[in-house]
Order: structure tokens, then sequence, then C-alpha cells
């Protein structure tokens, strides 16, 4: 069963402005991190909001664990989803951010004890235990990120949809969060969506890569590879290739049998091995 599966999906918002993401399907699985880029205004946002069942479809489909989002057993497959919105704002609902992060525990009808070690848990791993009885709406922006992340994270979701994560993070809550984001997805059966404009996060982490262009729909399918190989999809993306990625797509094509490193370590690895 696909965790995702989008057929032709258009949607009418409320000004009759029309988004209309047809052209090539767009699916995804459990197991698997999918990167899904696209300029400003391309609709990956709008795509998300459809696959938590925030936004109703006007033509077309959205199938979310089997269940079609129109359909009655959606109900069900939509406690498996969890979002992290770009506009983190809009979702932080408790009075403190202890409560924030205890919400859903506490509504899916969790013992206290475990929305206790649950919380504690989400907040170590974010580094924000010294947060717990802050008011949500007085934080940082990175502070609040964290918040909802934790907020999300904690129910375990089988899907976890990140719209733009890592905006408002410094290096260092950068560098944790792929490091959060990887062992969650190593627990193998969860389906990671992901937004975000960066080539080398988007290598890093995922196992396929989606281009939506705005009045077209999909336009790109393939791994972060197949992308970085494909200059007519990377301009079209308006994505930038990092320098270390070009340097050994370039090697590749002067006929060295290196495969693109994700991190230094690994570049550092191929080099020396070229050497020998
Ligand atoms: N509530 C709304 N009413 C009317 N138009 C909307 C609404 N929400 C989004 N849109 C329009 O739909 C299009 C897609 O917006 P969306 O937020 O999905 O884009 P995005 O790809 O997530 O962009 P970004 O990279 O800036 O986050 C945009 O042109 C936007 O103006
Ligand atoms: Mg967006």
């Amino acid at each position: 069963m696909k965790a995702i599966e989008v057929k032709c999906l258009e949607h009418k918002f409320q000004d009759s402005s029309k988004i209309s993401i047809c052209g090539m399907e767009f699916h995804a699985d459990l197991g698997e991190t999918v990167a899904l880029i696209g300029q400003n205004g391309s609709g990956k946002t709008t795509l998300f909001f459809h696959v938590v069942g925030l936004l109703t479809p006007s033509g077309g489909s959205v199938r979310v664990l089997g269940a079609d989002v129109n359909s009655p057993g959606f109900e069900k497959a939509r406690r498996n989803v969890g979002m992290v919105f770009q506009e983190v704002e809009s979702q932080l609902i408790g009075p403190t951010v202890w409560d924030d992060i205890a919400f859903a525990p506490f509504n899916a009808g969790w013992a206290k004890k475990d929305v206790e070690a649950g919380v504690e848990e989400m907040m170590g791993h974010f580094g924000i235990s010294h947060l717990a009885d802050r008011v949500p709406h007085y934080l940082s922006g990175g502070e609040k990120k964290k918040v909802a992340l934790a907020g999300t994270m904690v129910m375990r979701p089988k899907i976890l949809l990140l719209d733009e994560p890592f905006a408002h993070l410094d290096p260092s809550s950068k560098r944790d969060l792929i490091r959060h984001i990887e062992h969650y997805r190593a627990e193998g059966d969860k389906c990671v969506l992901i937004t975000e404009h960066d080539l080398g996060t988007i290598h890093l982490l995922s196992d396929r890569v989606y281009l939506l262009e705005k009045g077209k729909g999909m336009t790109f399918e393939g791994t972060p590879e197949q992308l970085m190989e494909d200059r007519d999809a990377l301009s079209r993306a308006d994505i930038e290739i990092p320098e270390l990625d070009e340097l050994f797509m370039r090697l590749r094509k002067e006929g060295y049998k290196v495969k693109v490193p994700k991190t230094a370590e690994e570049a550092l690895q191929a080099l020396k091995k070229m050497r020998k």
C-alpha cells in the first residue's frame, strides 16, 4: 500500500483562484523520505494541506494509507499523519511549551505517565527542556519551530510532513534536526515528506525528489543524484548545486567512478580511494 498517492489534484481557493497539480502522479511509500521542491507559490504547502486533510480537493484524488481524503475511512488514516507547518505559529496552541507538546498525546488518550515521558523525551531531543514553562507565542522563530517539531514527532506518526523545517534554525539546530530525521526514517516503516530548497540537505536526507511547477504539476521525479544531473530541472526549481556535489559530478563526467558524496567525510574517503 502506498503511504500517499496524488492524482491530478485540483484545488479551488475561496477567492476562486485555482491550483492544479496534474501531470506526473505523485506517490510516497512507507520506508522512504521524499523531497518536494519547487519555486515559491508552486503549490508545495497546498499539497501538504491536502495530505493532512486540511483542504479538500475540487478535482482529482489524494489517498493516504489507501483511504481517499474525501472518504469516511480517511479519519482513521489521518491519525497516522503529522505535519510541521511552514508557519508554525498557527499550530502552537498550548498555554505553555509543555502543554503544547502534551496536547496531542493527551487527546489521543495516552496515560499521564506516558505523556510525561514522551514530552520529556522530545524536549530533550530538541534541546528545549528549559522552555517547558514558557508561553509558545513569545518564543523566537527557531524555538517555536522546535516546539512544533516536538509536538508533532511525539506522536511518532507513520507519515511525517515537514514543510521547510530548517527555516529559522541555526546551523547546530539544523544538524540536530537532520540527525533526528535520519533516526526517525531509520525506524523503517515511516514515510517522511519534506519541502526544502537546499540541494545538499535534500541529497543527505531523501531517497527521491519531485519537482512541482506552478501550472504544470510534477515535472521531475528521480533520485537526488538524477536531479543533480538534470541541469534543466535544477534551473526550473531555481535550486543551486552545492560546490562539493558539482565537483564530484564533474569527476564522474571525466570518467571517475565515484558516487556524489553526501558529507565531507564521504568525499574525503572517495578522494583517498582515488589516490590509491
Ligand atoms: N488561501 C488561499 N487563497 C488563495 N490563494 C492561495 C491560498 N493559499 C495559497 N494560495 C496560492 O496558491 C499558490 C500555491 O501556494 P503554496 O503556499 O502552496 O506554495 P508553496 O509552493 O508552498 O510556496 P512557498 O515556497 O512560498 O512556501 C500560490 O500562488 C498562493 O498564492
Ligand atoms: Mg510553502
